[in-house]
């Protein structure tokens, strides 16, 4: 048997061979002596055409092959006609594995996200879906062949932890405790001395601070899972569920954190222009007819780099009316990232050096004593994509951070600095935020198979 794919690939020079192709039927199409079936079996987002000839055939052998049926066809390959395929197959033998009743939801008519959506469990099915998932498996790909090109060791990091990485208060926990019946200390606390774990327990909100156990002792390493957030963030850009990427770089610097980011970034973009184009083209033509462009200016331009402090200064000189006020000491809003990237310089921008007091605990104090060595890279149509920094290695100061910040349990962490420091750098690369970028889908809700966002956790 040959994919759609292989057949469509191979094209005329293959004319006259016998050929197995077994799929779903996308549409059926004809008069009373020939029948056309568009044939697709998720290989690729082009249909193979198969012409049912109704003198072999009979109306009843081909009723029971309606839009969503799965079959089996067996026919001789020949050069096309039609325009836009090189062959097409007239079958000689046809098997239907499942109909697929006229209550099938996903007929030929084209359907809007928002419905897509609420069918999530069938969207894969469709051109659109496919399209993109085949693009987030080939940026899945390129990820790895990056990472493991350069020498990275791929570490696996825990899902269930005892930390909270970023310092946001936003984990999910994890518990075995009965909820209508929580034993509590004597101060009336939630004892979870007595939960599975014997202590808090949560899912991960970033694999990093195992990561950095990592690069201290392979080097160069770089994550690559699921990661889960539990803020009530109802945009196109946040997931409760995510992915993310994150590499840890023993003896790296922050500038070559930033020239690793651009350099990583502008790679996985190239490798799905390369290997995706038929999705690309496909995405490009029906919803975003300047999305290849602006990939293609992603991959060709410079990077801007710029200190938040010099960010803030131009917002402000700006003159524009943002929804949020801007001015020094601001966690900047995705309106302020994406007038740097979109209006001031049209170009992604790696903004640098932020106040210590918007950025997380671990992140190595600037000289000045008020801003750390953090490096957001930002968006056109996206915003943050990737956020990482060079991290505090020096124990006093780390130490110090940690008793400001109040946080407990870091001994394992602080070992690190303890034993060997090294100066290190990583950076978290949002994988759903970089397939929205090369898809030019609007919303994050829409690259991922089965989204999971604040009320929505269906099947
Ligand atoms: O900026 P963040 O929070 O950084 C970290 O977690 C660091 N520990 C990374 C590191 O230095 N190793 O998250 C990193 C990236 C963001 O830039 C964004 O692309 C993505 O993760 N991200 C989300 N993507 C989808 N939904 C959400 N709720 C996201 N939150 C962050
Ligand atoms: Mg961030």
């Amino acid at each position: 048997r040959k994919t759609v794919k292989t057949v469509l690939t191979e094209g005329a020079s293959h004319a006259g061979e016998i050929v197995d192709v077994k799929g779903w039927v996308r549409t059926r199409r004809g008069n009373k002596n020939v029948q056309f079936v568009a044939l697709n079996d998720g290989s690729t987002i082009n249909n193979l055409q198969i012409v049912f000839d109704l003198s072999k055939f009979s109306d009843d052998d081909l009723k029971a092959i309606t839009t969503g049926s799965s079959i089996h066809v067996q026919g001789e390959l020949v050069a096309s006609q039609g325009a836009g395929q090189s062959v097409e197959v007239q079958a000689r033998e046809l098997e239907v594995y499942g109909t697929a009743p006229g209550d099938y939801p996903l007929q030929k008519k084209g359907h809007t996200l928002e419905f897509l959506r609420e069918k999530a469990h069938l969207r894969p099915r469709t051109n659109t879906f496919g399209a993109v998932l085949r693009i987030r498996h080939a940026l899945a790909y390129a990820i790895h062949k990056f990472f493991n090109d350069k020498g990275f060791y791929y570490f696996h990091t825990p899902l269930i932890t005892a930390s909270d990485c970023e310092g946001a208060g936003a984990q999910f926990q994890v518990t075995t405790l009965p909820l209508n019946d929580l034993p509590k200390d004597e101060a009336g606390n939630i004892d979870y001395s007595q939960d599975f774990f014997g202590k808090l327990a949560s899912l991960t909100v970033s694999g990093q601070l195992e990561g950095e156990l990592g690069a201290t002792a392979l080097g160069l390493i770089y994550t690559f899972g699921p990661t889960f957030r539990a803020e009530n963030s109802n945009t196109p850009r946040h997931l409760s569920e995510f992915w993310m990427i994150e590499p840890e770089m023993a003896f790296y610097e922050i500038a070559d954190n930033m020239d690793l980011a651009e350099e990583f970034i502008k790679y996985c973009i190239t490798y799905a222009l390369e290997h995706c184009a038929d999705d690309i083209k496909f995405l490009n033509d029906h919803f975003d007819k300047e999305l290849i462009d602006r990939l293609k200016f992603v991959v060709e331009n410079d990077f801007v780099r710029l200190p938040y402090t010099e960010g803030v200064k131009i917002l402000e000189e700006s003159g524009k009316k943002f929804e949020f006020p801007v001015y020094w000491g601001v966690d900047l809003a995705s309106e302020h990232e994406r007038y740097l990237v979109e209006e001031h310089f049209k170009k992604p921008v790696i903004l640098t050096d932020y106040p210590k007091e918007i950025k997380a605990f671990y992140m190595k104090l600037n000289d000045d004593g008020k801003t750390v060595r953090a490096m957001d890279v930002l968006f056109p149509k996206i915003g943050e994509i990737i956020g990482g920094s060079q991290r505090e290695e020096n124990y006093e100061k780390l130490q110090k951070r940690i008793e400001e910040l109040g946080l407990t349990g870091m001994d394992w962490y602080m070992d690190t600095r303890k034993y060997g420091t090294v100066p290190h750098s990583g950076f978290g690369l949002g994988f759903e935020r970089l397939v929205l970028f090369v898809t030019g889908m609007q919303n994050i809700r829409d690259v991922i198979p089965f989204p999971r966002y604040p009320k929505n956790c269906e099947f």
